[in-house]
């Protein structure tokens, strides 16, 4: 009956009713809103006694032995825990820091057994039976190493939030260089030992940034090391003095 009226009223017999139409069309539209939020309504529904995913999905703390710092530190860790995290929140060394959390600063590099890493790539339970070396563990007897000297003598750093890792990594640097690696900047790889030049060292530093600008003076330190002859005792030792190997 009211289609006939809105055609009469609009005067044109042959015209299409307007106002139905708009009301199936609000009617479809109301009708795909509920579908869509079928599965919202759905998740509401679920019963308040089941435990959320992640419960289900923990896996339960385990025993884990790091030695850091040449002290073994016995942890109970989950698997998932970064080494970083295993330094910083369960055994308390705060010296070793967080910058991105991803591999793209180097402010938490260490030692594992004598090599460069960072910290916040690799899990903590996958160090077992490794020496970890924090920047806690540089200085040796209460001196510090060479190359914290030479930081402060060359004034490598200004908030020092990156000197840890850079720390790290120069004393690593060393010795991979010590040892005859080559990097990306070696003019010519079969030529042993390498030329020690500013760009040797702006390469083999380049993973570890310095949000403070302090390149220039992280390059002489590191370079004055190298000039100063052998950092012998520096690399890896705790803070009693106990040498942890740096090969
Ligand atoms: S915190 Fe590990 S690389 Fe930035
Ligand atoms: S000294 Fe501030 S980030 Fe390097």
């Amino acid at each position: 009956m009211s289609s006939n009226k809105e055609c009469q009223d609009s005067g044109d017999k042959n015209a299409t009713p307007r106002r139905p139409a708009r009301r199936r069309f609000l009617q479809s539209a109301a009708a795909a809103a509920t579908v869509g939020a079928a599965p919202h309504l759905r998740a509401q529904d679920q019963s308040p006694s089941a435990p959320p995913a992640q419960a289900r999905d923990a896996v339960p703390p385990r025993p884990v032995t790091l030695t850091i710092n040449g002290r073994a530190y016995a942890l109970r860790l989950e698997p998932r825990v970064t080494l970083l995290d295993a330094l910083r929140e369960y055994a308390g060394l705060m010296g070793t820091k967080k910058g991105c959390d991803r591999g793209q600063c180097g402010a938490c590099t260490v030692l594992a057994d004598g090599r460069r890493i960072n910290s916040c790539l690799t899990l903590a339970v996958m160090h077992e039976g490794q020496n970890i070396t924090t920047v806690e563990g540089l200085a040796a007897n209460g001196a510090l190493s060479p190359m914290q000297r030479a930081f402060i003598e060359h004034d490598a750093f200004q908030c020092g939030y990156c000197t840890p890792g850079q720390l790290c990594s120069a004393t690593a640097l060393l010795s991979e260089f010590r040892d005859g690696a080559a990097s990306t900047v070696t003019a010519d790889v079969r030529r042993r030992p390498a030329q020690f030049s500013d760009d040797e060292i702006r390469e083999r530093m380049s993973g570890n940034i310095c949000r403070c600008g302090a390149y220039a003076n992280i390059v002489a330190a590191v370079r004055a090391v190298h000039e100063g002859g052998s950092q012998s005792g520096s690399a890896a030792s705790d803070g009693n003095g106990n040498g942890t190997g740096n090969a």
